[in-house]
């Protein structure tokens, strides 16, 4: 039985005031009414902020990449060994927004995966179609080879200790979400081609949906078979919709 996992994506958003408010209301809520997991993804400065108010409750902590590089002269960028040090479980990797503002490819994307893993943190890879790919019905070449490049690089066995978020590019922001049932479709197709290499590892697989995942349609998307969660980006900024989100896992 897969845990539901409901990880919210703050992007580039926050206050060190705005973000004192959200984390207390996310850390005094009563765990023990819900049945996911809870973890927030922020901005890199605000994680000591992010760590200190949720240490002691169960939420868990992200960022939102990774370099590839392990140390040295790569000015800007933020090693994976940086973000353990900072109490991160979990870094996103290969989401759509830096795929297609900041050049990430797949290549590149496996090798912040594999860079993830080697510091212990648990990556979340990012795929999904453009509104273009599925109206042109590729829909799942693309999602293959997205899986396909972190595969080749790090073996089918590197995702048991790994998430797959499942973000259609036509539903992220636009308050256009998949349809639980389109979204199950892709999610299904997903787990199916990891089957192919390893059954045990597919079948513990967390598949996150996201894209204008909100408290009024979670709940069906939560009950979809495949759907093992959520990413969420706006509605994770008011602690009230995450929260509601989260109890509709
Ligand atoms: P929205 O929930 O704002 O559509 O964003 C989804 C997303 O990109 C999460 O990573």
């Amino acid at each position: 039985m897969r845990t539901k996992l409901v990880a919210g994506n703050w992007k580039m958003n926050g206050s060190l005031a705005s973000n004192a408010h959200l984390l207390a209301a996310l850390s005094n809520t009563v765990f023990a009414t819900l049945n996911a997991q809870l973890a927030v993804c922020v901005p890199y400065p605000y994680l000591s902020q992010a760590a200190a108010v949720l240490a002691g409750t169960p939420v868990l902590l992200g960022a939102q990449d990774v370099s590839e590089h392990a140390k040295g002269a790569f000015t800007g960028e933020v090693s994976a060994a940086m973000l353990a040090d900072f109490g991160c479980r979990y870094v996103l990797v290969g989401h759509s927004e830096r795929r297609s503002f900041y050049g990430d490819t797949n290549e590149s994307v496996a090798l912040k995966f594999a860079a993830a893993q080697v510091a212990g943190l648990t990556p979340i890879l990012c795929v999904g179609e453009t509104l273009a790919e599925r109206e042109a019905g590729v829909t799942m070449q693309v999602v293959s080879s997205q899986l396909d490049a972190v595969l080749a690089k790090s073996g089918v066995a590197a995702l048991s200790t790994a998430v797959v978020a499942y973000e259609p590019v036509w539903a992220i922001g636009t308050g256009r979400t998949a349809s639980p049932g389109q979204a199950q479709e892709v999610h299904a197709q997903i787990r199916a081609r990891i089957e192919q290499a390893d059954p045990t590892v597919a079948a513990n697989l967390q598949i996150l949906y996201g894209g204008s995942m909100k408290p009024d349609n979670a709940a069906e998307l939560l009950r979809q078979k495949d759907i093992d969660g959520g990413l969420i980006g706006g509605a994770s900024l008011v602690a009230e919709d995450f929260l509601a989100i989260a109890k509709a896992a």
